[in-house]
């Protein structure tokens, strides 16, 4: 176990962040959405520490994060409704899936060897800095051991993977609080995963409804089994709660909730903080005890937040 370092969100924290990815070493950083664990992704042994990091059990390809669209061109062919999507919605919380340029120099670690790349150009302006202060392409999964729930503070990432990573770029809370969404061009645009910008806001941009992913082979990982989990069950659609239960609630009328995601019912604001909540009823949570959630309507960004709590609910491994 080796200390990592936890850098402060200015230049000097920025400059020593992006030092320590030039040596192939693991950085996690924020961005709008929750932290990523950043590598060069254009280093084999640097990608490779990831899924050791984070104890993945097999090479799901990875998200590789630049700073603009220019620099995204230079590593994947964009179809037209790809480009209106990034035009769009660059910096921010949507990952294209793109056929992958040839000699683009991308580990194929990071793509697991097939021939398209997942790309996201983050909004958070120290995730900004960090990608052109590094100058290359950086993969960056959930900084949290495999399977568990994402981070979205830097003392998140500290309590799964302090000592495994070289340092922590700290730059607070996430605003968004849920993974990106993701959207593949393999045919017509496709729903990959919900996630942080509503698949209605890129159905009303492209002027045509997403098509639904069909099967579950390389979508977002485990489809079905447990993913986003707690220490504790969880238990889905609840509207009223047994008595030893802990009661995540949703909007008015959860009086008696352990933890409201948005007391207003407001889905942006829940969520924000979903992960958070999921913590912290975790750290709540005696032995057994079951952590009961109220129903979440879904559309908007209530899709990424149902999808998040199903996977956390799921039988666990
Ligand atoms: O918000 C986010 O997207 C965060 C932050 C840190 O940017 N990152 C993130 O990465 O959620 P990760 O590794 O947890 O999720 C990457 C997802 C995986 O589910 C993977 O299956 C999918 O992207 N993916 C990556 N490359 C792909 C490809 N070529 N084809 C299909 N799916 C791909
Ligand atoms: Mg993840």
């Amino acid at each position: 176990m080796s200390h990592t370092e936890t850098l402060t969100p200015d230049a000097r924290g920025v400059a020593r962040a992006a030092e320590l990815l030039a040596q192939g070493g693991l950085v996690a950083f924020p961005t709008e959405t929750v932290y990523g664990l950043g590598a060069d992704a254009r280093n084999d042994a640097a990608v490779a520490r990831i899924f050791e990091a984070k104890g993945r059990p097999r090479f799901n390809p990875l998200i590789v994060h630049l700073p603009d669209l220019d620099a995204a061109r230079a590593i994947a062919d964009f179809p037209p409704e790809a480009e209106r999507l990034a035009d769009a919605f660059w910096p921010g919380p949507l990952t294209l899936v793109l056929p992958l340029r040839a000699g683009a120099g991308i580990s194929p670690l990071a793509t697991a060897g097939l021939d398209t790349v997942a790309i996201r150009v983050p909004e958070n302006p120290l995730a900004r800095d960090l990608l052109r202060a590094f100058g290359g392409p950086v993969v960056g999964p959930s900084a949290n051991p495999s399977g568990k729930v994402s981070p979205t503070e830097a003392g998140h990432v500290l309590e799964g993977l302090g000592g495994r990573i070289a340092a922590v770029l700290d730059g607070g809370r996430c605003p968004v609080g849920v993974e990106s969404t993701i959207v593949g061009f393999d045919g017509a645009p496709t729903l990959l995963r919900p996630g942080g910008l509503p698949a209605e806001a890129i159905e009303a941009c492209l002027g045509a409804p997403l098509a639904a992913h069909q099967g579950m082979t390389l979508n977002a990982p485990g489809q079905l089994s447990s993913h986003y989990a707690p220490g504790a069950g969880v238990r889905l659609e609840v509207t009223a709660p047994e008595a030893d239960e802990l009661w995540l609630g949703f909007g008015p009328g959860c009086a008696g909730a352990a933890l409201n995601l948005s007391e207003n019912g407001d889905l942006v604001e829940a969520a924000a903080n979903l992960f958070h909540h999921l913590r912290a009823l975790d750290a709540m949570a005696v032995e057994g005890q079951t952590i009961a959630v109220a129903p979440v309507p879904d559309h908007g960004l209530g899709r990424a937040i149902n999808d998040r709590l199903r996977r956390a609910a799921a039988p666990r491994p």
